[in-house]
């Protein structure tokens, strides 16, 4: 079969082609290959000499006089580039449709960098740059329309290699091959291909540099052929680019070093560092040669898993002369760093948005107050208040020493909302937040960030984010904070109550609109460096399912019951899946657990609301604190269960103990468990009869007492915990403590 190419000439019968520069030199030589081959071409060409000055007709109407003298189709049009939408129109007009664009067309300004002017600069811009963006563009719809294109972007070896005296010129070229491994991505579905060439022949351009031999021995015949093949529909090249001249074709890809990793563990990157690996960085040997930026990503994360293993290595003596490492966060300079300060104004669109992408809809006739500015109950969605504070968070990261930001590797762990006043329904909202904490995981770092939300002076909500950063752990720090807000495991029952509702397969595309951008809820191919199969569902926007269920419940859409909610964000949601929120409700804590009915998979875990009544109204001297005290679950739930066993203890304890709990050093919740009187109680305030014993502790402590972390003996003699009366009944209440507040 050696004379397949004579048996099967590839053939370029109802095709369109825009060739432009076609009035003379490479343009020519296409156009005239292109028609031979049964093409309709259009012969663009604006006529100016070489500098881009001046124009003229003749150019263009020679080569269409040429190509019909010898049987071919062609038109003329005598545009510059920079219209493009005028040269396709061109084409539409004659033949009815586009297929090929051969973006040829352009001209030399030459000048050393230094006597560069505006005007050199930006004459080549616009002819080679923005004249084949202008061309390209014109044309992209139809081809997209018809599932057909082919795209030719014409570069230089100036811009590859660079040259003297052409600045202006490689900047544009170069800047050609970017546009071109753009089209190549954006167009493939459609099957439009953009190859770029960056070509050597005689021409007017090349004639006063190369000597004669030369120009001869590099016809722009010798370029044609790759142009045309590379244009044909049965050639599969996409996003390439060729060297082409002298009958000579070579393909050309980047090579990459294996690179050196200069960041030492828990160290600042230095310039010295780099210094000092300069010979590693630059050494090609093994050098790897990625073809896309996925796989350019890819091998980096390759990399960075290699470095994690021989980080672990390292630990080991025997691997003491161990260079490489990567650095984790630094939790001494970051904690207690505040985040700029952020600014959140809005209309009555931004919470009606957020009520539709939690799934709200006008079928449902009491979602209407947060769906219709014009109803008299217009009110915010009390989880609506994550949305202010969520800049604070990816301003966050950015502060965290030490912490590499790969952001397909960042997940949102866990949230806390609490409310202190209902969100206005429009205005302007500031926050603020701090590092609270960071906390080593092992398989990664959880940054625990605070952030307090202001109405003018008025604290509306508070959040605290917690973002999980895969990778980033193994650094040697600590893994609990009392800072933490802590979650809870629903009672062993079933549940009191289920709601759900099937999201809409665009939930996160709507979501997002909240202003949560990160592409791994939207973008497929950053889904899939995430590991994941499809893009997902904010995990607030799951929390906005949950909280609204059990608002409606529970608190019958009254904004005003919701105090706080708390939930671990523990699997992916894919938009698409029905969201089940199973309730138990204890007093007015909602214990929570949302699934995935789908797969029965726990999405949303620990998790519980707090309505506003879980708190008491103090009966005697009660300080009137608003704020939530983490203390106060502990309280409700010991409360809840000293009802059942309340006489028992009575006969068993027979005591009064008062609890002041602090919060910055004042009181700021006192309660009373009487185990003395009747069959037993707990209320919010100072004993009502004389207590036996009065503890006093700090909010904080107080949950590491409960949570088993801080041991009270311990507590007491560091000045935790205060104790004023009988203090060996405090033993009694230690037992009270372990059995009934277990969390
Ligand atoms: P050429 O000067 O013979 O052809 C360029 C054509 O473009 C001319 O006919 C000119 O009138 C036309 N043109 C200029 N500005 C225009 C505008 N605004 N609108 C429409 N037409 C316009 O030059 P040659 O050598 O054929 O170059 C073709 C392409 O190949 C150019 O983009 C050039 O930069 C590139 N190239 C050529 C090399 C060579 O060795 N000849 C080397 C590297 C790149």
């Amino acid at each position: 079969m050696s004379a397949s190419g004579a048996v099967l000439p590839l053939r370029f019968d109802g095709k369109v082609a825009v060739v432009t520069g076609a009035g003379g030199g490479l343009g020519r030589t296409y156009a005239l290959l292109l028609a031979e081959r049964g093409a309709s071409v259009v012969v663009n060409d604006l006529g100016g000499n070489i500098k881009g000055e001046g124009k003229s007709s003749s150019a263009a109407d020679r080569v269409v006089e040429d190509i019909r003298a010898k049987g071919g189709k062609a038109v003329p049009n005598y545009d510059s580039v920079e219209e493009g939408e005028k040269i396709v129109q061109t084409a539409l007009d004659a033949y009815g449709r586009i297929d090929i664009v051969i973006n040829n067309a352009g001209i030399l300004r030459d000048r050393s960098f230094a006597r560069t002017s505006d005007l050199d600069w930006d004459l080549i811009q616009r002819v080679h740059l923005r004249g084949s963006f202008k061309v390209t563009r014109a044309a992209w719809n139809h081809m997209r329309n018809q599932k057909y294109g082919r795209i030719i972007m014409t570069a230089s070896s100036s811009g590859i290699y660079g040259n003297f005296g052409q600045a202006n010129y490689s900047a544009a070229k170069l800047g050609l091959l970017g546009l071109s491994n753009t089209l190549a991505i954006e167009g493939q579905k459609y099957n439009i291909q953009c190859n770029t060439i960056a070509p050597t022949a005689g021409s007017r351009l090349t004639q006063t540099v190369l000597p004669q031999e030369l120009l001869d021995a590099l016809k722009p015949e010798f370029v044609a052929p790759l142009v045309a093949w590379l244009c044909h529909e049965s050639c599969q090249e996409n996003g390439s680019l060729f060297e082409v001249g002298g009958g000579w074709i070579g393909k050309l890809r980047w090579e990459r070093t294996l690179g050196a990793t200069v960041m030492q563990k828990n160290q600042q990157m230095t310039p010295e560092a780099v210094r000092d690996s300069w010979e590693r960085i630059c050494d090609f040997e093994n050098a790897t040669k990625p073809k896309s930026n996925k796989e350019s990503i890819s091998t980096l994360y390759e990399v960075l898993n290699k470095l994690d293993e021989k980080k672990g290595a390292s630990m080991n003596p025997t691997s003491g002369s161990m260079q490489v490492s990567t650095s984790g966060p630094n939790p001494a300079e970051a904690v207690g760093k505040k985040i700029p300060l952020t600014e959140y104004t809005y209309t009555n669109l931004q919470p009606i948005l957020y009520a539709l992408g939690v799934g709200m809809t006008t079928k449902d006739p009491d979602h209407l107050k947060f769906l219709f500015e014009g109803n008299e109950e217009f009110s915010c969605l009390p989880t609506f208040g994550v949305i202010p504070a969520q800049d604070s968070m990816n301003g966050s990261l950015a502060l965290v020493p030490g912490l590499n930001i790969d952001f397909t590797k960042v997940l949102h762990g866990e949230q806390y909302l609490e409310l202190h006043k209902p969100l206005p329904t429009s205005g302007t909202l500031k926050s603020e937040g701090t590092i609270a904490d960071i906390l080593d995981k092992g398989s990664g770092a959880v940054i625990l960030l605070d952030v307090h939300t202001y109405n003018e002076k008025d604290l509306v909500c508070y959040n605290q984010f917690s973002v999980f950063v895969v990778g980033a752990g193994g650094f040697g720090g600590k893994r609990t904070s009392d800072k933490v807000k802590v979650t809870m495991n629903p009672p062993n029952r079933p549940p009191d109550a289920i709601m759900r509702d099937l999201t809409s397969v665009d939930q996160a595309a709507l979501y997002r609109l909240n202003g949560d951008w990160n592409p791994l809820h939207i973008d497929p191919n950053f889904a899939a460096f995430g590991g994941f199969k499809k893009p997902i569902l904010h995990g607030l926007c799951s929390m906005g399912f949950a909280a609204r269920h059990v608002l409606k419940q529970y608190a019958n859409n009254d904004v005003t019951k919701f105090k706080a909610i708390k939930v671990r964000f523990a699997k992916p949601v894919v938009p698409g899946q029905t969201l089940e929120t199973e309730m138990w409700k204890e007093g007015n804590l909602i214990h929570l657990q949302a699934k995935v009915k789908e797969s029965n998979e726990v999405v949303l875990a620990g998790a519980y609301v707090i309505l506003e009544e879980a708190v008491q109204k103090p009966k005697a001297n009660g300080t009137g604190m608003k704020a939530q005290l983490q203390s106060d679950l502990v309280f409700a739930e010991i409360s809840r269960r000293i009802k059942n066993v309340g006489k028992e203890l009575v006969k068993k304890v027979n005591a009064i103990f008062q609890w002041d709990i602090t919060k910055d050093g004042n009181t700021a919740a006192q309660w009373t468990i009487d185990l003395k009187n009747g069959s037993g109680e707990l209320y919010k305030g100072a004993a009502q009869h004389q207590a036996d014993t009065i503890f006093t502790m700090s909010d904080e402590d107080f949950i590491q007492v409960v949570s088993g972390k801080l041991n009270p003996q311990k507590a007491f003699f560091a000045g935790k915990l205060k104790v004023k009366g009988n203090i060996m009944l405090s033993q009694k209440l230690e037992i009270i403590l372990k059995d009934y507040a277990k969390l």
